[in-house]
């Protein structure tokens, strides 16, 4: 229920591409609180955030939606059909989340940045450098913001890795692994529309990718990949049951006084955009030292297995070891007929939970959601967080933002378009390829051990 505001408020319409398993998690939430309360901050008072129009395949997810939350969310347009995406820009919006399989993004987030509306993409941003390259520019020339939700570098475990890196407490990052598994139900069920040639590397190891490269800096040199096949779809097809990734990233040969410099670098708010070149070519003069990271993950563990999201990650370094495991961080719950499936075993109250707040009220919130309403107070401090005027210095300050900017995600999508060449090239008979960033041929460089001539995949510098 909407509660009255006793200020003039400014209002961003907010659209929405997709309504599926992460909209009613996180998307939903932050959309009904928001209509609730608004946003307030002393630099732009208080904004309202409608939801104003939705676009999906067959909308029927918006319509038993629309019927379910009654007045907790504002009368919002849906749009279904061949053109979806264009009829909600037309619906007039000041913001876009594009919330589509991982393959789709980049159709979305590019007409609404050409309609010069800011946009905001599900991980993994896009899946290859060239799409990237286009939303930068487009972004760019169209004056708004273009940024992706990782909301992992929200969990506060993350956050404390990061600032004992940061502060130079934890010293070289030596190597690492990281885990996820995902119940079969997610890949039999939820995802049976869009799963065909899709992997489970893209759909979650991403997290890890940009955690590695968020947390650590560094250049990303190698990446090798491999995968099983037989659950998902057939042992012969393009369809991954399970991947192992392997990063190697490459460091000065130091300690921790700069690696610090390395971290304030990425998150200063006006050299972002200069990330890729200028970074490169200090790093080149250096010498340096290696660290490898391996991530696994899957999407058909048994749905009854303990984690049903099991998380882990460890980070050796110099000076220490750095151990996160999501079953051992907290609440383990057993409830007869309820867990594992329709209440988690091992919930993560961090990362989006459903809470009797002490104070009576019900309310649901965690990083999950706060990543996004981050995201909303950016758009509403470069639209209304000064004078016009000052416009396009608010702007360069909320692009410098390298957690969420796309310009800060070369890497990660670099890493990302790796994986997906070397899992097709699997498909067709040729496994174990390496890829090879920045190498003397080009940025992103596949090189085939059965032999044959390297392959550029993306020539300009990461
Ligand atoms: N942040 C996270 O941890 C997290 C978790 C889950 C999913 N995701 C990401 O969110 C995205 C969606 O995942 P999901 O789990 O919600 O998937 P889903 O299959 O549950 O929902 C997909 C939605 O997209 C819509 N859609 C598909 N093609 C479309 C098109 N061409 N135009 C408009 N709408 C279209 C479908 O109608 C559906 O509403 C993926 O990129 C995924 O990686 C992120």
């Amino acid at each position: 229920m909407k509660t009255p505001t006793t200020q003039a408020p400014h209002t961003l319409r907010a659209g929405m591409i997709g309504l599926g398993m992460i909209f009613d998690e996180t998307y939903r939430p932050l959309f009904e609180r928001v209509h609730a309360e608004g946003l307030y901050d002393h630099r732009f008072g208080v904004v309202e955030v409608p939801l104003a129009a939705v676009a999906s395949r067959t909308g029927s997810r918006a319509e038993k939606y629309r019927q379910a939350a009654g007045d907790r969310i504002a009368r919002f347009q849906s749009f279904t059909g061949p053109q979806p995406i264009d009829e909600l820009l037309k619906a007039g919006v000041d913001f876009v989340c594009v919330a589509t399989p991982d393959d789709r993004h980049f159709e979305g987030a590019r007409a609404a940045l050409a309609a010069g509306v800011h946009v905001l993409i599900e991980k993994p941003s896009v899946l290859s450098l060239d799409q990237l390259d286009e939303l930068l520019a487009l972004s760019r020339q169209k004056q708004v913001l273009a940024k992706v939700v990782y909301h992992k570098l929200l969990d506060p475990d993350h956050k404390k890795l990061r600032t004992f890196v940061a502060d130079g407490v934890l010293r070289h990052v030596n190597n690492g692994y990281c885990s996820l598994l995902e119940p079969r139900s997610i890949s039999g069920s939820q995802f049976a529309e869009w799963i065909t040639g899709r992997n489970p590397g893209t759909y979650v190891a991403v997290h890890y990718i940009k955690l590695i490269d968020y947390t650590f800096g560094g250049r990303l040199k190698t990446i090798t990949a491999t995968g099983q096949r037989g659950i998902v779809g057939p042992a012969d097809g393009p369809t991954w049951d399970s991947c192992q990734l392997r990063l190697v990233y490459e460091y000065d040969d130091d300690t921790g006084e700069k690696r610090t410099s390395n971290i304030e670098h990425r998150t200063s708010n006006v050299e972002v955009f200069d990330v890729g070149s200028s970074m490169f070519d200090v790093r080149r003069s250096k010498s340096c030292r290696e660290a490898a990271f391996d991530i696994h993950t899957s999407w058909v563990t048994p749905d009854n297995f303990p984690g049903y999201v099991e998380q882990e990650v460890q980070f050796r370094f110099d000076n220490g070891v750095w151990n996160g495991h999501s079953r051992k961080r907290g609440v383990e719950c057993t409830v007869e007929g309820k867990t594992p499936t329709e209440i988690k075993t091992t919930m993560n109250n961090h990362y989006n939970g459903v809470f009797l707040e002490p104070w009576g009220a019900r309310s649901q919130r965690g990083y999950g959601i706060e990543t996004l309403e981050r995201f909303v107070r950016e758009v509403a401090f470069v639209e209304h967080g000064g004078p016009k005027a000052e416009r396009p210095r608010r702007l360069e300050n909320m692009c410098g933002l390298a957690y969420n900017d796309l310009a800060a995600d070369r890497q990660t999508v670099a890493a990302v378009q790796a994986l997906e060449t070397i899992l097709d090239r699997q498909y067709r008979g040729h496994p174990d390829c390496v890829v090879r960033v920045n190498d003397e041929r080009g940025g992103l460089v596949l090189y085939d051990p059965a032999g044959g001539a390297p392959e550029v995949l993306h020539a300009p510098q990461v």
